[in-house]
């Protein structure tokens, strides 16, 4: 079954949402005790960074984020690719976590409170759920705030950029290069062809194959093998919540889709896990 429950704006009050949501999803929140949730970009949208699938504005108005994310980009164009990572690392230090980041915090606190447990797995690059104050279990697509040799893999220390986020620099920079081998330097994160992290990969499957609710909160859910991830799920038949205003390519096999922003439904959720 899937239910479709509508959610206005950001702006709309948790409690009045979670008058909007059905006992359903209510006692499935209230009463689960291993929670897995997957995040995606949406859930950073509302603290300001954009999306995968926004358009772009400034050095980058001709690229998508997509053909950016790429070994293949980075070759062509270093400059092009790192300058952007290195401006979107400067955006995400600007920026603060929303309520939906909040809310999870709040929810992985009260479940262990009560010895069970919330865990987080994120394809996201940036550190909004740790600032929140949540225990992270796993970063699929890696961290924007390191980075390596793209040929010896050698890491490398690097100071801040110190980019102004909320405006696209006026040119691209070269990358650094590796004090070992000379290649350049990138960010640590998976590019689209590459392989995730095995560990932060099994992780999640496992924390979602052992869980007795998931959610699957701000993804597009087109990118794999993450995308996957949630699925696994269905094999012992645990409820599957999607949190997105849009349908995305996993509506079809979630079994309550909650259309709304991530900072007005999580909060939700968590006030029914709460309740007595
Ligand atoms: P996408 O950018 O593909 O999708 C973002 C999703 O967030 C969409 O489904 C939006 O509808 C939803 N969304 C937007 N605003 C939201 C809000 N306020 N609350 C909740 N949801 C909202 O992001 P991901 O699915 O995370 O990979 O994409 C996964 C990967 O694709 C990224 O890690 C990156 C990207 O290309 C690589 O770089 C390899």
């Amino acid at each position: 079954m899937t239910l479709t429950l509508r959610c206005a704006a950001a702006t709309v009050e948790s409690m009045q949402v979670l008058q909007e949501m059905t006992d359903d999803v209510a006692s499935l929140a209230r009463d689960a005790q291993k929670v897995a949730v997957l995040t995606g970009a949406g859930i950073s949208a509302e603290s300001g960074v954009p999306t995968f699938r926004e358009v772009q504005t400034g050095l980058w108005e001709r690229f998508s984020a997509q053909d950016l994310a790429t070994t293949d980009a980075f070759s062509a164009n270093p400059a092009l690719v790192w300058t952007w990572y290195r401006w979107r690392q400067s955006l995400i230090r600007q920026v603060e976590p929303n309520p939906g980041h909040i809310a999870l915090v709040e929810w992985q606190r009260h479940l262990a409170e009560r010895g069970g447990r919330l865990t987080i797995a994120t394809q996201n690059v940036d550190d909004l759920h740790e600032r929140a104050g949540a225990r992270v279990l796993a970063h699929l697509h890696g961290s924007i705030f390191t980075h390596r040799c793209a040929e010896c893999g050698t890491a490398a220390q690097l100071p801040d950029p110190t980019y102004n986020g909320f405006e696209s620099p006026p040119e691209p920079e070269e990358p650094p290069v590796c004090q070992d081998c000379g290649a350049h330097i990138r960010p640590d994160v998976v590019w689209f062809g590459e392989m995730l992290p095995m560990e932060a990969f099994e992780a999640t499957a496992a924390t979602i194959r052992n869980a007795d609710l998931v959610i699957v909160a701000g993804t597009s859910g087109i990118v794999q093998p993450a995308a996957s991830l949630p699925l696994l799920a269905l094999e012992r038949g645990t409820p599957l919540i999607e949190v997105n205003p849009e349908l995305t390519e996993l509506s079809e096999t979630m079994d309550y889709c909650l259309r709304g922003s991530s900072g007005s439904l999580l909060p939700a959720l968590v006030s029914a896990a709460a309740a007595q």
